[in-house]
């Protein structure tokens, strides 16, 4: 995103279309789309009105769909802010400071490996929905709770998708395994586009690295501002350079952070 279009960043109110409660904590907020382009990978800071002072700061949130039909985040409650959201109906008002951040490059006729762990499914739902060639998408989802959890059936009918469920070492050392021989699929003009938790990230990047596979990494870092003010947000590139997440990513290339070697 460019100075110019993140000046051109606006606050809106926008109304609850609808929610929608999953298995285990997980959710679907609709609310009234504005008139943004976007790119998968951007995010947005939430602040429902009945809030008051009570979380003061809003929460950030991948714009998991956005369409003439609706805005379309999907959150995990993890705290007070997200289980205060909960709380929303179908006609109060949120308000949204958005898009915000730098987004996923690719184009659509290259061939791309998405790889999600857990809530990072929510960045890749809009790009699964409408990409206009979804024989050149392939994921892989590793997650810990149900997949009842997910909208995970919905997005295995467009495309490719293999699903682990890791609950323990031996799981996640299967998971590893899968992620390696797909990677290494996609090393020569492919993309690897890859979000979850850092554990997850660190061992997308080293797998990455080891197999010359072109990955960008969407970091999930928590946000005070989400607009490079508050400097809270900070995450440490390769060479020694700090970046700001909000602004500088989420989306970095896995050379930038080179977090497996941290
Ligand atoms: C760019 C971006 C996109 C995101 N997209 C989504 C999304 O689409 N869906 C979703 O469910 N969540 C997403 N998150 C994470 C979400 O912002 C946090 O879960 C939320 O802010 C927690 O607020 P809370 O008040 O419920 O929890 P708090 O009370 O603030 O914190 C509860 C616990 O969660 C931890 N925590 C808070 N934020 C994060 C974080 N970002 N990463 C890891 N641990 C955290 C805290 O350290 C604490 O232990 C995103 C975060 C970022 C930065
Ligand atoms: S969240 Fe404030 S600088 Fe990034």
């Amino acid at each position: 995103m460019t100075t110019e279009e993140q000046k051109m960043t606006l606050h809106h109110d926008l109304k609850v279309l609808e929610t929608e409660s999953l298995d285990s904590g997980f959710h679907w907020l609709r609310l009234n789309p504005p008139s943004w382009s976007w790119q998968p990978g951007q995010f947005l800071m939430l602040r429902p009105r009945e809030w008051s002072s009570d979380p003061f700061l809003p929460r950030p949130l991948s714009i998991a769909d956005l369409d003439g039909e609706a805005l379309s985040l999907f959150w995990h409650v993890v705290g007070k802010g997200t289980r205060k959201m909960t709380h929303l109906r179908s006609g109060d008002r949120v308000r949204v400071w958005g898009p915000l951040g730098r987004g996923f490059y690719f184009e659509p006729h290259m061939p791309v490996l998405l790889l999600a762990g857990g809530m990072g499914l929510a960045p890749f739902i809009g790009l699964i929905r409408h990409h206009p060639h979804p024989e050149n998408l392939e994921l892989i989802f590793g997650h810990r709770e149900d997949l009842s959890s997910y909208p995970l059936a919905e997005l295995s009918k467009r495309i490719l998708t293999w699903s682990l469920q890791d609950r323990t070492p031996k799981d996640l050392a299967k998971l590893e395994k899968a992620m390696k021989v797909k990677i290494q699929g996609y090393s020569g003009d492919g993309r690897v586009l890859a979000c979850g938790p850092r554990p997850f990230l660190s061992m997308v990047s080293r797998l990455s690295r080891e197999n010359g596979a072109r990955t960008q990494v969407c970091m999930e870092t928590p946000m005070a501002c989400g607009h490079g003010v508050c400097l809270g947000c900070s995450v440490p590139g390769a060479g020694g350079r700090t970046y700001q997440a909000c602004v500088d990513g989420p989306v970095f290339s896995a050379e930038e952070l080179a977090l497996d070697q941290e």
